[in-house]
């Protein structure tokens, strides 16, 4: 059977976690295969409202195995308090397997995240001081640490663990002196540390990429859950102002962080938010700072529902949907499926723009340019479409939207390119329009 990925469209918080949640039903096995604590994916369910950082959102099915791929950073304390808070509200933890392969952030991974960050002053990405980004560094510089290291035949033992930290944390303590001006971190404290986290994680320690290869041989069906979204994307978001992940965000990314060939992918479902978002800094050409901003930030605020990052609290930049944007990142992705989110968010509206092109230096574009000034010199071109009024939260099929709602939904379908499969209307799992059964259809 083929595995369907799932990436956001935009700059991150389109609701993958909610789409996850959602889609997961339809599998056995959800796999994330990219960054960190730096994601946060929302899921509001028959048990509550969760915000996960780093386990799968498919973890609430009680026959779900979930994996977290190769391609994750992953901040040990961070995994416990997760796990733990999900045990103690009745989520077994027992189909949780995490890749031997998966790199760790180490201590000194947000230490030197807010210290680079601070040293970058106005030229700060505005990270998420989660350790997410120096940790891909030093992966590909080859200083990391890996879930092995904590379960290889007894590391501790055998001086084996040990040997490597003191050697990575001289390098380290360096840095965090001779380049930052920090404090040093004590190594005796790090060390015992990293024990407790190998006794307690060793359980869910394995090779996961057998696990997944083995399913998909079976003809089962896998999620491939993203993180971010393709405009954070190293290679063709909106660089510098991206994340570090790598394996990229993107779809192409998910095979390299699970351990699968490219030709196991068959659908790609983008999830995309009816408007635009970001955090943290960087080009946004469709950003607002009026009041149809803060409208679209503030709304469903009084029930912790607003635009607010779901991992530092940071209030979200708001805009217009983008179009060209849009487009671009279903094509770069390979979108087989859309899922539209948030509808309901702009029921609030009498009129919503849509940016349909780009204006720079007197001419027509219709895709970002790669220069940081050209990103951001660029004016949008909007269309204007009248809204609906009328709350569309309890519509469960197309013909429940108002005319105005499908006509607006229409044409955001027009500029992505790729149908809209599904269209969530509120942040719990039913409140969704599902318009294509995209696991009972087989595509091309
Ligand atoms: P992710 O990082 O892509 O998983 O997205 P986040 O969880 O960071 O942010 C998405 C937010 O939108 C969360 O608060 C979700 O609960 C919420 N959400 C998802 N879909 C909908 C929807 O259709 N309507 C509303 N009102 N909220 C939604
Ligand atoms: P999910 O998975 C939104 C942003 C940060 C910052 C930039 C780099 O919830 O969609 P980093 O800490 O990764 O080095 O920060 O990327 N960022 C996200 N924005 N959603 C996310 O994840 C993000 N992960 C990172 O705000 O601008
Ligand atoms: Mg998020």
């Amino acid at each position: 059977m083929p595995a369907t990925v799932v990436i956001g469209g935009q700059w991150g918080d389109e609701g993958k976690g909610r789409v996850v949640d959602f889609f997961a039903r339809n599998c056995t096995m959800i796999a994330r295969y990219s960054a960190g604590s730096n994601a946060g994916h929302t899921i509001v369910n028959g048990l509550g409202r969760f915000a996960l950082h780093l386990v799968p959102a498919g973890i609430f099915y009680a026959d779900k195995t979930c994996i977290m791929g190769n391609g994750m950073v992953i901040a040990p304390q961070g995994l416990i308090d997760e796990i733990s808070m999900l045990e103690s509200r009745g989520v077994d933890m027992s189909r949780l397997k995490i890749s031997d392969r998966a790199q760790l952030v180490m201590p000194w991974h947000p230490v030197i995240d807010r210290l680079d960050e601070a040293m970058r002053g106005e030229n700060a990405i505005g990270t998420t001081g989660t350790g997410t980004g120096p940790a891909f560094i030093d992966k590909a510089a080859r200083l990391g640490f890996r879930m092995i290291d904590l379960v290889s035949p007894d590391p501790f033992e055998s001086d084996e663990f040990d040997r490597k930290l003191k050697w990575v944390l001289d390098y380290k303590n360096l840095v965090i002196t001779q380049l930052y001006d920090g404090e040093p971190l004590a190594f005796e404290a790090i060390r015992d540390q990293f024990h407790y986290y190998s006794d307690r994680l060793r359980q869910y320690i394995t090779d996961t990429s057998i696990l997944v290869q083995d399913a998909h041989e079976r003809g089962e069906q896998i999620l491939l859950e993203g993180a971010q979204g393709a405009l954070l994307d190293l290679d063709s978001g909106t660089y510098p102002y991206v994340t570090s992940s790598s394996p990229a965000s993107v779809a192409a990314g998910a095979c390299i962080g699970v351990g699968i060939g490219p030709t196991a992918i068959r659908r790609v479902v983008g999830v995309y938010k009816a408007y635009q978002t970001r955090v943290g800094n960087g080009p946004m050409p469709t950003e607002l700072f009026d009041q149809d901003g803060s409208a679209l930030r503030e709304h469903g605020v009084d029930r912790g529902a607003g635009e607010y990052g779901a991992t530092t609290g940071r209030p979200r930049r708001t805009g217009w949907f983008d179009g060209v944007l849009a487009r671009s990142t279903a094509r770069q992705n390979g979108v087989t499926s859309v899922a539209l989110t948030r509808l309901d968010v702009l029921s609030q509206f009498k009129s919503i723009k849509v940016c349909v092109a780009y204006e720079l230096n007197g001419q027509r574009i219709d895709a970002l340019p790669a220069s940081l000034h050209g990103m951001q010199s660029v004016q949008p071109i909007y269309e204007e479409l009248p809204g609906w009024g009328d709350e569309v939260t309890e519509a469960r099929s197309m013909s429940d939207l108002p005319q105005r709602a499908r006509e607006y939904v229409r044409r955001i379908e027009q500029l992505i390119g790729a149908p809209i499969d599904m269209i969530s209307v509120g942040p719990e799992r039913e409140q969704a329009i599902v318009t294509r059964d995209i696991f009972g259809q087989a595509l091309g």
